[in-house]
């Protein structure tokens, strides 16, 4: 089956989230507001705001609540959060989040390392996760981590990511976010795993979740585009990285991914320039350069006066 490319894309924004909550020196709560804001400014609308995860683990993220109080009013932003259990999902539904995002691995010895428990114990705390749902109007979305391969145990078989899927549709969960998590996706693999997810459950609607920890990054974005998914992940700056896989690096900078976009003409509602404002708030927030390109390269079209570059002369 061939498809088009899809007119519009749905960006969420993790930088919050995914991006931040490796940062090893705590991000004082208004300054991950300022640059919520910037992001904001540029258009984005979906964002992965923050984790109500337990925070001996990702100490970063333990200011959720207060960074959620600062956007939850706001009609106009779909607002989701990473979920790890019942206590997570509680705390979320009383910051005021739009969905909360449950996440396994497809890998058994990821979700060890990520979450300290089996992925059937994962599974069964879901389903004491979608009770407390119920009746709240916060939406459930499921994300699967190591869905191209696990920095444990290698190769992960289609088979495996296809029975989370499942797990998830059985749970009532049909948002499904396909991760990345360590940068091993590749084209075929976008496409294999794309395409087996439509056919075994095909009433699901993916997004997909990349690393560019491999220089592939926007490559496998883009065989998600030309597979005909139409939401995709990303943070600014490309930063990020998940805190239990040795050598993280970021996602897909959203910036970059808005260039590849608006230069394929595929709308994204985001203006690029005032993006890359908010990456350079965002690499001064860190204190350091972000992989992100685009935001230090401009614009395809951008020139310079002649005299800004040395003539070749011997
Ligand atoms: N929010 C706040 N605190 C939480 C919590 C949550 N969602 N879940 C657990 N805690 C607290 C417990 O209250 C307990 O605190 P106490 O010792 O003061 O009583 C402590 O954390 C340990 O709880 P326990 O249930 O034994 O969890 P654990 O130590 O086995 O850790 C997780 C399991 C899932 C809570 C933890 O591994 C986690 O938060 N992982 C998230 C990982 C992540 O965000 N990865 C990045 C995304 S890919
Ligand atoms: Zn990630």
């Amino acid at each position: 089956m061939s498809f088009r490319c899809p007119e519009h894309v749905e960006t969420t924004e993790v930088g919050p989230r995914d991006g931040l909550q490796s940062e090893p020196v705590f991000v004082p709560t208004a300054k991950k507001i300022e640059l919520a804001e910037a992001l904001i400014a540029s258009g984005l609308r979906h964002f992965e705001m923050t984790s109500f995860v337990s925070p001996r683990a990702v100490p970063q993220m333990r200011d959720a609540a207060e960074v959620m109080a600062a956007f939850r009013d706001r009609p106009d932003l779909w607002l989701t959060a990473l979920v790890p259990n019942a206590k997570g999902a509680e705390r979320s539904i009383e910051a005021g989040v739009d969905a909360m995002v449950v996440f396994m691995s497809a890998s058994e010895s990821h979700n060890l390392k990520n979450v300290n428990q089996t992925r059937q114990h994962s599974l069964q705390g879901f389903r004491q996760i979608a009770d407390i749902a119920q009746g709240t109007g916060v939406v459930v979305q499921g994300s699967i981590a190591t869905a191209f391969g696990c920095p444990f145990e290698g190769e992960v078989p289609v088979a495996d990511v296809v029975e989370v899927a499942k797990a998830y549709r059985d749970l009532g969960i049909t948002r499904i976010t396909l991760g990345d998590t360590t940068g091993v996706a590749t084209p075929p693999l976008v496409a294999e795993r794309c395409r087996a997810l439509r056919e075994a459950v095909p009433d699901i609607d993916i997004s997909l979740h990349f690393h560019n920890t491999r220089g592939v990054g926007l490559v496998c974005a883009y065989a998600g585009l030309l597979n005909g998914i139409s939401r995709f992940e990303s943070s600014v700056g490309g930063l990020g990285g998940c805190p239990f896989v040795p050598r993280a690096t970021g996602n897909i900078s959203t910036e970059d991914f808005v260039y590849m976009l608006d230069e394929c003409g595929i709308g994204s509602g985001v203006d690029l320039p005032k993006l890359c404002d908010a990456a350079k708030l965002a690499e001064r927030i860190v204190g350091r350069a972000l992989p992100g390109q685009v935001m230090k390269a401009g614009p395809r079209l951008r020139t310079y006066p002649m005299d800004a570059a040395r003539t070749a002369n011997g």
